[in-house]
């Protein structure tokens, strides 16, 4: 790590950048360690995602479209629903800072997972994997409002501090975020690069928006499950699987009320915070906004992705 040419801190936090992002130490030995070792097969679902996107929404559905059951709402709760035993943040297997850590076998077997596998990561399109990019398997990328995104991160690194620390400076949170200084960061380079792909190859990456997920629920999870080749026939299975990941329901599960996520040691209830839309109205002055929104238009123009900034 100390070979790489930039290393900077934020509060508490080493990160280092490699290809243009920031990484953590631990993601980034695991992101090393995923481009070396990391062998795609062509029926994979990749779930990719900038950090606090709804990343967790789609560690349930995903799953939940292709091997759970999508069955009736009153019996399934507890017999043969993963999701109410294990967290979906231990559903699906996150490469970086799970499987590929410096903590487990660098270079796991993953050849016995029964396809189709599910993976997670946070890695920026540059940095992902040769055998990612020229299988023939699926991307499905979440993208979110900045706002939301850095209000939901700024309230995660405080439900991780200890009361001694106090809150994270929102200011210096925000600068940091702004310049791109944050876990896989620059934000809007993350999503520009993953928006530009989709519009190559649509039948290769599905980039979902959050506000959407939120707004329209059923047609995106339709579309969804298409591009997952496992096309909705009744509308009564499309509702199930939306309940079933609702975050009204995950959230009060028992595990993510009290559960700790193995590998990461975090609460499980941390990644359960609104999961609403516009919360950021709560925490920014109008000079945030005015530079985030400057910063959008610049980076975004010409580019027709609209994040509902
Ligand atoms: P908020 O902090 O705005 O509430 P990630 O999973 O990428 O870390 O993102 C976490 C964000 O997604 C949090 O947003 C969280 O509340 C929200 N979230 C988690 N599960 C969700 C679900 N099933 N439906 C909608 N939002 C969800």
């Amino acid at each position: 790590l100390s070979q790489l040419p930039k290393q900077t801190r934020i509060e508490e936090y080493d990160i280092y950048q490699w290809e243009g992002f920031w990484y953590l130490p631990a993601h980034l030995e695991g992101a090393l360690a995923i481009r070396s070792h990391f062998e795609a097969q062509d029926d994979d679902v990749i779930i990719i995602s900038p950090p606090k996107a709804g990343t967790t929404w789609l560690k349930a559905l995903i799953p939940t479209i292709l091997n759970g059951p999508r069955g009736c709402k009153n019996i399934d709760d507890q017999e043969d629903d993963p999701l109410v035993k294990i967290t979906p943040q231990l559903v699906v297997l996150t490469l970086e800072d799970q499987i590929f850590s410096v903590k487990n076998d660098r270079n796991p077997d993953l050849s016995t997972i029964p396809s189709p596998r599910i993976f997670h990561t946070h890695l920026p399109y540059t940095s992902l994997p040769n055998s990612i990019k020229n299988s023939k398997c699926k991307i499905v990328y979440i993208s979110r409002n900045p706002k939301d995104v850095f209000v939901s991160l700024w309230h995660f690194m405080n439900y991780h501090r200890d009361d001694k620390q106090g809150l994270f400076p929102i200011e210096k949170a925000f600068d940091s975020f702004c310049n791109g200084v944050h876990f896989f960061g620059p934000y809007f380079d993350h999503v520009l690069e993953y928006w530009k792909k989709s519009l190559d190859s649509p039948s290769k990456i599905l980039f979902l928006k959050y506000e959407e997920m939120k707004s329209d629920s059923k047609n995106e999870l339709r579309k969804l499950a298409l591009f997952l080749g496992r096309p909705f026939v009744e509308d009564e299975e499309v509702e199930n699987v939306l309940w079933k990941c609702s975050f009204e329901r995950l959230k009060n599960l028992e595990v993510n009320k009290n559960g700790i996520e193995p590998h990461s040691g975090l609460a499980n209830s941390s990644f359960f915070r609104l999961g609403t839309v516009g919360d950021w109205k709560n925490s920014f002055t109008p000079e945030m906004e005015e530079r985030i929104n400057g910063i959008a238009r610049l980076k975004f123009e010409g580019s027709g992705l609209d994040l509902y900034i």
